[in-house]
């Protein structure tokens, strides 16, 4: 693309893509240990045997991915006041008036909730899970800590959930050329202007 900004360089996009497999793989098996229903997406999946041997495995490697976003994204996903005065006007950018939201740099409010939340679930999914893969090697005194990893590993998943549905919708069908970004990398200067001013500013030097 001419007169493109680079948003995602291609290890952003590998990491990224890494992470969506991994989160989706992760989601689908737990899905078919939840419920009886979705049982059968196990069977799709290799078989419950097989999804249960590589459910934590992948998870394992998701949060490593999340660690690995961390270590990347970690100054572009401080909130500071210039989100919060943008986070104030959010009526705006439901409304799609993002000329009249304050100017923001690489990522949104809305961006960095989402990549803590991830963060945060992930970690309460690391150790609730990590109790439940290996529940025998817990001391029979601290057997009850079982019940409360199921409900931390539920409801931290729910979490990630809900804050994923969001962020597929707003990367795919909300905001236009966000998900050519994670694909191709670029941006066109007018979406850069549009949604990300400071940093369109800091990276073009303009
Ligand atoms: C099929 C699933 C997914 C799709 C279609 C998708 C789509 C996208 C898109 C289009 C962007 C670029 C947004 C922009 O710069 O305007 C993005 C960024 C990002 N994605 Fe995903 N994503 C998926 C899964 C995930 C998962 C599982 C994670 C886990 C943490 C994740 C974390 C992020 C983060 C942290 C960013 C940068 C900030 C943000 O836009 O929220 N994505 N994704």
């Amino acid at each position: 693309m001419e007169n493109s900004i680079l948003r995602y360089s291609l290890v952003e996009r590998v990491m990224h893509w890494i992470a969506a497999v991994t989160y989706c793989y992760v989601l689908l098996t737990g899905l078919a240990f939840y419920s009886p229903h979705l049982y059968w997406i196990a069977m799709v999946l290799g078989g419950a045997p097989t999804s249960r041997f590589w459910h934590p495995w992948i998870a394992v490697t998701f949060f490593g991915v999340l660690l690995w976003m961390l270590r990347t994204w970690a100054a572009d996903m401080r909130i500071t006041s210039v989100d919060r005065a943008w986070g104030k006007q959010m009526k705006r950018y439901i409304e799609n008036d993002d000329e009249a939201l304050p100017p923001i740099d690489r990522f949104n409010l809305g961006q960095k909730y989402f990549f803590w939340a991830m963060l945060f679930a992930g970690f309460v999914l690391l150790v609730s899970g990590t109790v439940l893969w290996i529940p025998e090697k817990l001391p029979w005194s601290l057997r009850d800590v079982r019940y409360i990893a199921v409900l931390l590993h539920v409801s931290s998943a729910l979490l990630t959930i809900g804050a994923f549905i969001i962020h597929v919708y707003m990367g795919t069908a909300m905001v236009r050329g966000g998900f050519t970004s994670i694909i191709r990398g670029e941006v066109s200067p007018a979406w850069a202007k549009m949604h990300h001013r400071l940093w369109y500013q800091r990276v073009a030097g303009k």
